[in-house]
Parts: structure tokens; C-alpha cells; sequence
């Protein structure tokens, strides 16, 4: 069993496994060489060779548990065939949303269109970097894909008025997006992903009485498809604050917190095994306090199944040798 295996299924408290999210990525040197080269980012996704590559970069310099497939949650609307872009300085550019397209669209073509992410997948878990460690495969949530595709950019810090007026295309798209997001999962696993987490970074926009029908219902529909597959699931409701609310009726495998969180209340509260917290912009300060903030999270979690990660993604910003200073550190604790 792997480490990350053995954390989440046997509860193990004494490994620390860790990975990082956007492990892959801007702040590594050697990915900004093939970015530099390659300005289409959906077309780097779907180039299969490059994408695998760039899935093992860290994994060549820092000893973590698991890779994660390089790829992006906006691979999903891009195979409904809505326009998909990513602009410097402005992040994902969506294009129009029809839904009379989207309503036809054929699994197959659908599988097809990312059939490269596929193979990518494939050839990283022949890799002999991944052994004993984990490939980690993902989606967005269905609730932040349809931010996405409603909003047609990163929403800034609440939701546009009138986003639930069309209450009929919420719930269309609602159940297309269910549909494609297993078949998305499905053809992950075939290919050598062994675990999954589902990424809902727009969860905190939402009021309480809103969470049931977006993301609660929503994502416990595709946590029990992925837990029927015998795969462990990792959701990450990023900026909720009922977090314990959320694992008792979503029970995902394991649970990734942001780091707006109280991670003593976590401990307290959460029974299943969890992941995250530290905040990525301490990675930006210096080694002591990169030393104190993560013996922080080490020190709660010591006697609780714990993933090391972060609260959020790596930024580019990221010196690597504090990341290169990190993974000792968690993995000599
Ligand atoms: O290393 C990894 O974690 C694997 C690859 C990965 C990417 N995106 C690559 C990427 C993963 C898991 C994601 C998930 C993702 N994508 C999320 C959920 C996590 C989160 O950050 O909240 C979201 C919301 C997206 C959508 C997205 N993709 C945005 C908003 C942006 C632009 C802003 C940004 O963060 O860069 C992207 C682009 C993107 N996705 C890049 C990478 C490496 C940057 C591309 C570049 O300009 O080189």
C-alpha cells in the first residue's frame, strides 16, 4: 500500500504522506521552459507527451507521495464545447453557453475531445517515478464548473445578481454535468488514476441555504459513483465555513481544508481523515516561519490520519527550494 494509502484506509497517523496542490506548475523553472514555447494552455493539456512530463517535474526534485494529472477543471466544459481560453494576467475566459448545443452532445465525441488527458494518464502511471506513490486524478465540482460556465470567468468575490434566475438551465446543466463529470472520472481511473479529489473552490460563495442543492446533493452524486469504483475520493469545499456539516452528509474519503480554517476545531470535529490547511503565501516569507507554521498543522494532526498539503494551490511566485524544505521537513517529522 502506498503511503497516502495507508492514510486513508488503514488510518495510519505516523507517515505523513505529502503532495501539494498546483505541484505542477508556474513556479517550477523547467515548466515555464515548456510554457514558453507552448502559449495555448488547452493545447499543453492535450499534448500528451508534454503533459506527462510536466505531471512528474516535481516528483524529479521533491520526494512526494502522489502526482497529480496536469490538466485543468476547464478541460470539462471545453469538451461540452464551449469556448475555453486562458488569458494572461486575467485567468479563464469562457465562451458562449448554449445549452440546446450542449444538451446533444455524444459521450463519445465528448471522450474523444479528451481522449489526450487519457493517455497522458496512462503513460505516468507506467512511470517508474509513480511507484508506491499515488496518481491523483480530479474535477471541479459541479457547482464550480457552473460558476464557470454561467459567470464565463473567475466570479471576484460574490456571485452575479440574478445568477439563479434561470432556475430550468441551472438544473439542466446541473444533471449534463453529472453525467459527463462520471464519464470524466470513469476514464481517469481506467487509466491508472488511483485516487480522485473533486475541486469546489467556488463552495464559499454560496449561502448556507443554498449549499444542499448545489453542492452538497451535487457532489455526494459523484462521491458514491467513485466510491462504487473502489477508488478513495478527496473533496475539497473550499471556503465553507460548516465543514463538519459538509463530511457528515457528503462523507467523501478525505477532506481538504483551506486555511481560513481552524484546524484545532477540525481536529475536534472531523472524524475522517484530513488533508491541507497550510497557507500557500507562507511558502513567500522565510524558513523559520515556514518551519513554524507547518510544525503547526504537523503538530495538531499527529495523532489524526493526516495528508500534508496545502490550503490552496502553490503560487507562482513560490521560491522551490521552500518547497524542496517543506517535503523534508513533513517527511523527517
Ligand atoms: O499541479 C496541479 O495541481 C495539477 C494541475 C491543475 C491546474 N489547475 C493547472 C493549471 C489543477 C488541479 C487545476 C485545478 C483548477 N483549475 C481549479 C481548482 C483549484 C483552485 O485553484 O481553486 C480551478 C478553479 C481552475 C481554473 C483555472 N485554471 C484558473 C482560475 C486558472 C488561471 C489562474 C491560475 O490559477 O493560474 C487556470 C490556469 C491553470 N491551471 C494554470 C495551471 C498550471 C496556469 C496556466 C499558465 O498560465 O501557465
Amino acid at each position: 500500500m502506498t503511503p497516502i494509502q495507508e492514510t486513508i484506509i488503514n488510518k495510519k497517523t505516523t507517515n505523513s504522506p505529502i503532495w501539494l496542490m498546483r505541484q505542477a506548475g508556474r513556479y517550477l523553472p523547467e515548466f515555464r521552459e515548456i510554457r514558453k514555447s507552448n502559449p495555448d494552455f488547452i493545447d499543453l493539456c492535450l499534448n500528451e507527451s508534454l503533459s506527462s512530463e510536466i505531471t512528474l517535474q516535481p516528483l524529479k526534485r521533491f520526494e512526494l507521495d502522489a502526482a497529480i494529472i496536469f490538466s485543468d477543471i476547464l478541460m470539462l466544459p471545453y469538451g461540452l464545447n464551449q469556448k475555453v481560453e486562458f488569458k494572461k494576467n486575467f485567468g479563464p475566459q469562457l465562451g458562449e453557453l448554449r445549452l440546446d448545443e450542449i444538451s446533444k452532445i455524444d459521450e463519445i465525441d465528448f471522450v474523444e475531445k479528451l481522449y489526450p488527458i487519457y493517455k497522458s494518464i496512462k503513460k505516468v502511471s507506467e512511470n517508474n517515478l509513480i511507484k508506491n506513490k499515488n496518481l491523483i486524478g480530479f474535477v471541479g465540482a459541479p457547482w464550480t464548473l457552473l460558476v464557470y460556465m454561467i459567470n464565463k470567468q473567475s466570479p471576484k468575490k460574490e456571485l452575479i445578481k440574478n445568477f439563479f434566475k434561470d432556475e430550468f438551465l441551472i438544473n439542466k446543466l446541473l444533471a449534463i454535468l453529472e453525467k459527463f463529470l462520471k464519464l470524466h472520472i470513469d476514464h481517469q481511473i481506467k487509466n491508472g488514476a488511483n485516487v480522485i479529489q473533486i475541486f469546489d473552490s467556488w463552495a464559499g460563495l454560496l449561502e448556507e441555504k443554498n449549499l444542499p442543492s448545489y453542492v452538497y446533493i451535487p457532489t455526494l452524486n459523484l462521491v458514491d459513483h467513485i466510491k462504487s469504483l473502489g477508488i478513495p475520493v478527496i473533496c475539497f469545499p473550499r471556503g465553507i465555513t460548516d465543514y463538519k456539516n459538509y463530511c457528515d452528509i457528503v462523507k467523501p474519503d478525505v477532506v481538504n481544508i483551506d486555511y481560513n480554517i481552524d484546524p484545532v476545531f477540525i481536529r475536534k470535529e472531523i472524524n475522517i481523515p484530513v488533508q491541507g490547511g497550510l497557507d500557500p503565501k507562507v511558502l513567500l516569507t522565510d524558513i523559520e516561519n515556514l518551519r513554524k507554521q507547518t510544525l503547526k498543522y504537523l503538530e495538531i494532526f499527529k495523532d489524526h490520519p493526516y495528508i500534508f498539503n496545502l490550503g490552496h494551490g502553490v503560487l507562482p511566485e513560490t521560491n522551490p527550494d521552500m518547497v524542496d524544505y517543506l517535503v523534508k521537513m513533513v517527511k523527517d517529522y
